[in-house]
């Protein structure tokens, strides 16, 4: 028989420049507090652990925005119509499915671009998804979305009805500045007849929260330390993972849970490709990731003042969480040349 080979992995071509990683791992490590940038977290380990923290019974995002999807699937497809499906951060797109789903069931065929930082869960969504829907033309990216979207190619079939998708929450894994950057260039991608929809955890109590953080299996806490390893990898660095424990504490005045690696005793690591040396005390801890919980102003406002504006809020009560189908709105005068000007 023969056997189609998978999709080819493409890469994006970043249109803002970057710190260098070396540069970028050096401020963040030598920095207050000290941190790690959370892209490092997703080597092909740290990929099949963030899976099967997505199936733990206390982080509820996963199957909250799942069932919202699934309910919903069908009217968002009928009313975007997208020739091109483009997602930010896909992973392994399991609850994207849910859209093909709708799409196979409505006789409608279009594109799909996952963009992730993570090749090798590109390779397998690739090949995984041209067997289970052979008439999605699908077109995986290998990329940074905090390097920029403009070099994103024109929709493949010339179609201006683009739908992003960024789901999962990761929107609160940027900071406040960062989200509405990458929000303003995802309006770029998405002129008029174009659609957004945007998968948001809302704030809600702490106990839940930091439960959905701290898993009793303890696979939280083994995805958080795995970003050491890519660490001694990179670095040619001594990082002992068993000298960190996992914090995942809410900070309400913040909004957010910090994911964090707290040092278990007065440590020193070798940072050889830093030319550096870590001190870190008993109790100092490394910030890893932090992930913002929203009320739903909030959302509204941050999508408002990146040119965005809700057209549909499909929201889960019981864990509160969102999920909003958005468009671009018209940008005042003062708005266009504040735009023109940051372009050059
Ligand atoms: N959308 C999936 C996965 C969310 S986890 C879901 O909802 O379950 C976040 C995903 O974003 C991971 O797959 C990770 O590899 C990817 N990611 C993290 N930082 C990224 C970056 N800077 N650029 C592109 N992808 C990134
Ligand atoms: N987007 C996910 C979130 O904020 C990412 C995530 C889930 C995560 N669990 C994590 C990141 C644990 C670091 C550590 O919910």
């Amino acid at each position: 028989m023969h056997k189609k080979s998978s999709p080819h992995v493409a890469r994006l071509q970043p249109s803002r420049t970057l710190p260098e990683s070396l540069e970028e791992l050096r401020a963040g490590l030598l920095g207050t507090p000290r941190s790690i940038p959370p892209k490092y977290f997703y080597d092909a380990r740290g990929a099949e652990l963030f899976d099967r923290i997505c199936e733990a019974p206390e982080y509820y995002p996963t199957r909250t925005e799942d069932e919202l999807l699934r309910r919903h699937a069908a009217t968002m497809m009928r009313d975007c119509r997208p020739g091109e499906l483009f997602e930010l951060g896909s992973g392994n797109a399991r609850k994207t499915r849910r859209l093909f789903d709708a799409c196979e069931a409505q006789g409608h065929s279009c594109d799909y671009v996952p963009m992730d930082v993570c090749e090798a869960t590109l390779e397998q969504l690739g090949s995984e998804l041209q067997r289970r829907y052979p008439w999605l033309s699908v077109s995986p990216m290998a990329g940074d979305y905090n390097a920029g979207l403009a070099n994103l190619p024109a929709a493949t079939n010339g179609a201006v009805n683009r739908l992003v998708l960024f789901l999962g929450g990761t929107v609160g894994n940027l900071s406040e500045e960062h989200g509405r950057l990458l929000l303003g260039e995802v309006r770029d991608l998405i002129p008029a007849g174009g659609h957004l929809l945007l998968g948001a955890d809302r704030d809600k109590e702490p106990t839940l929260l930091e439960a959905a953080y701290n898993d009793a299996q303890g696979l939280t806490s083994e995805f958080n330390r795995n970003v050491l390893h890519v660490l001694n990898t990179l670095l040619n660095a001594d990082f002992r993972p068993e000298y960190f424990e996992h914090h995942a504490p809410y900070l309400p005045e913040k909004g957010r849970v910090e994911m964090r690696l707290v040092s278990t005793r007065a440590q020193q690591v070798q940072l050889p490709r830093l030319d550096a040396t870590l001190e870190l005390r008993a109790g100092e801890y490394i910030l890893t990731e932090i992930s913002r919980k929203f009320s739903y102003p909030e959302l509204e406002q941050m999508l408002f003042s990146s040119g965005l504006r809700v057209k549909t809020h499909y929201e889960s009560p019981d864990p509160c969480y969102s999920l909003l189908l958005a468009e671009s709105r018209a940008r005042t005068p003062a708005e266009e040349e504040r735009s023109a000007a940051s372009r050059g």
